[in-house]
């Protein structure tokens, strides 16, 4: 069922928990000049890829996982922060996963050169090829899920609604925002903290002007039911002086150059160096140091610019700086204002800098380029292992921008510096079932977009598909137009929308916890789910969202509604601001008028969910609360305390339709 084809890889990356002896033969691909080849029919479709652009069927483009800060999420790139070697190939009658264990770059051509042909490209041919067989892509994915390992496990709370920005300046600032809420009665659980909160980009310091007594703060907030959620990013600013670089200098824990001293490398905080998150003690030292900030009662983690993103290197800076000299002499014309941009554009994330510097691993020196896709797990991974330790018997808050397969054992991510732009809601929902095959079930996007100016109608869109992924948070780019759910002005739809995602939680967390134990899907294509169905195997903007709902969001600017496909007949649930209301439709076509500020989503027949009364925080969702919406008969439902890391079958409580409490939902 699982096949693993071994080529001398360079080392362990850690995606792959099971032991699985290796086989000679490999089945489906040939090799050609470096290249394994699988020829496509006219059927094929193929899943997979994790966090990439484009569809959810992946024919069609050529991907490279390559972890890449790429601020423009559009069509014609290939790579962004991820990289997730999982394909799923699907021609009717021969169906397989495919999973490249691999560290670096690796090019997925999917019919892009020829239209009939997949070709997987690694660097050099130093992997695991592990092939995943079984009788449908539902089987596939649980097999590959049980391969790699049990979902990272967030704490209840962090299914609650977060506001983010980068640019609250200070503790007013911050005040201001849970003000703001709790005025309008919007329910909310987080704020996060942007690299604003930090002493000139240090790392695991708090500012002390703008951020003075960091622990009252900490409580102050907490009291008012919400948490603080800080940043942390790769690169370690380079001060002697600054505790964190001194120590990890003086034990030699930063990657170095050719030349054996730490590479230096442009980020936030100036010249910084790079943990070398490879070499296990430098990473368990970098983890210890989030306990600076769980003793100051932080309990959750965004981990940023772990590509690792550059935007120069000392190196190459200086380099530039030479050859913008040597213009000074010649005409200044076009052309070289073209290549004094170009010389300038050239130095962040650049290939010559990732060649440059050195990891000491378990396998000896390593260059970084060499194992590139790892660096941000391991950074994430470092952290999950210190937060065990520091907050013993407690879930804790992580995510990270950067990934590879494995660290979805460790944290959730999120999608990066998306734009306030109408398609990125689509980008979102074809994103959200690729992430999940490979093992990424927290996740979620910068609602309202990160670049870019957001308007309400897109916000409140963009809210009503955020309503069902686990991690819902509203984050922008400094400099953007504000877009938190009170900045519109009218605060009422919001406030409906947000108290929805409160309702939900009971049935959004259960789905979550009885994915992560049954190695299942959160979001699925509809293809998984009827794979019969001719024309569900094409549907890329309806997703079943665990086991008894279907969404289908609008996601055109000035839309009332939309075209939405039914596979079977479904009770359609409509959430309007101040009723609910259902009606059975029939399987087939149906136009859905959906005015903005309503969200609709669709029951599955025989099936039921738990919908719980609002509450201002997920501490107050009262489970005694819920009423069953459906035609089924009984619905599985996880409750536990949020916190303790055990989850257990023995947490699922049958509910049954007649269980429900008496009072109707609407
Ligand atoms: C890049 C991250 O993707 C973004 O979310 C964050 O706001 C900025 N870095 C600044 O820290």
């Amino acid at each position: 069922m699982i096949k693993r084809v071994s080529y001398n890889p360079k080392i362990d990356t850690g995606a792959v928990v099971q032991q699985i002896e290796p086989t000679a033969s490999l089945p489906y691909f040939t090799i050609e000049d470096g290249s394994f080849r699988y020829p496509m029919n006219d059927r094929t479709r193929v899943y997979g890829l994790g966090e990439q652009v484009r569809g959810i069927n992946k024919r069609g483009w050529i991907y490279r996982s390559y972890c890449t800060d790429e601020p423009f999420h559009t069509e014609d790139k290939s790579s962004l922060y991820g990289a997730h070697n999982f394909i799923l190939i699907d021609d009717g009658a021969v169906r397989f996963g495919a999973f490249f264990d691999y560290p670096t770059r690796i090019t997925f051509d999917i019919g892009y050169t020829d239209p009939a042909m997949l070709t997987v490209t690694p660097e050099t041919m130093e992997l695991e090829l592990y092939i995943i067989e079984g009788d449908t892509p539902t089987e596939i994915v649980r097999r590959f899920r049980s391969l790699i390992g049990r979902s990272y496990i967030p704490p209840l709370w962090a299914f609650g609604y977060g506001q983010s920005r980068w640019g609250y300046a200070d503790r007013d600032d911050i005040r201001s925002v849970a003000d703001s809420y709790r005025d309008a009665h919007i329910p909310m659980d987080m704020i996060y903290l942007d690299i604003d909160y930090l002493d000139n980009f240090k790392d695991f310091t708090v500012s002390p002007e703008r951020f003075d007594r960091f622990p009252s703060f900490v409580s102050e907030m907490k009291e008012r039911g919400l948490r603080l959620i800080p940043i942390i990013d790769a690169a370690v600013k380079r001060e002697e002086g600054y505790r964190v670089y001194d120590e990890g200098h003086a034990r030699g824990y930063f990657c170095k150059g050719r030349d054996g001293e730490d590479y230096i490398v442009g980020v936030w905080p100036g010249m910084s160096v790079l943990p070398d998150f490879l070499n296990d003690d430098a990473a368990a030292w970098f983890g210890s140091q989030y306990r600076t900030l769980t003793e100051m009662g932080i309990e959750g983690f965004w981990n940023d610019m772990n590509e690792p993103a550059l935007f120069y290197s000392e190196q190459g800076l200086k380099e530039a700086f030479a050859a913008l000299h040597t213009y000074e002499d010649t005409e200044l014309n076009a052309f070289t204002c073209f290549r004094a941009r170009e010389t300038l554009n050239r130095l962040a994330n650049s290939d010559d800098d990732y060649q440059s510097f050195y990891h000491r691993t378990p396998a000896g020196s390593i260059r970084h380029s060499e194992v590139h896709n790892l660096y941000g797990y391991r950074m994430t991974k470092s952290a999950a292992d210190a937060l065990k330790e520091c907050r013993p018997g407690q879930r804790s808050l992580l995510f990270s921008r950067a990934s590879y397969i494995g660290m979805h054992r460790y944290a959730g991510i999120w999608t990066g510096d998306n734009h306030s732009w109408w398609s990125h809601i689509l980008l979102l929902l074809r994103q959200l079932p690729s992430m999940n095959m490979c093992g990424f079930l927290y996740t979620g996007c910068d609602l309202g977009g990160f670049n870019g100016n957001c308007t309400r109608d897109l916000q409140l869109r963009w809210m009503s598909l955020g309503v069902f992924t686990p991690l819902m948070r509203n984050h922008a780019a400094a400099g953007t137009r504000s877009q938190e759910a009170v900045a519109f002005g009218d605060t009422e739809a919001f406030r409906h929308i947000i108290e929805l995602r409160y309702r939900l939680i009971p049935y959004l967390y259960s789905e979550y916890m009885k994915a992560t134990l049954r190695d299942e899907m959160l979001f699925r294509p509809l293809v998984f789910d009827y794979p019969d169905d001719s024309r569900a195997v094409e549907i890329e903007d309806q997703l079943m969202l665990g086991s008894s709902l279907m969404i289908a969001p609008v996601y055109v600017q000035n839309a009332d509604g939309r075209m939405v496909y039914l596979p079977e007949p479904m009770t359609m649930v409509r959430m309007h601001e101040d009723y609910i209301s259902t009606e059975e439709l029939s399987s087939g076509d149906h136009y859905i008028p959906v005015p903005l500020g309503d969200v609709v989503f669709f029951i599955r027949s025989g099936a039921l969910m738990p919908l719980a009364d609002a509450a201002m925080t997920t501490a107050e969702i009262d489970l005694d609360s819920i009423v069953l919406l459906g035609t089924g008969r009984a619905y599985e439902l996880y409750a536990d305390d949020g916190i303790s890391p055990d989850i257990s079958e023995k947490n699922i409580t049958i509910l049954r339709q007649h269980d429900a409490a008496p009072r109707p939902a609407f």
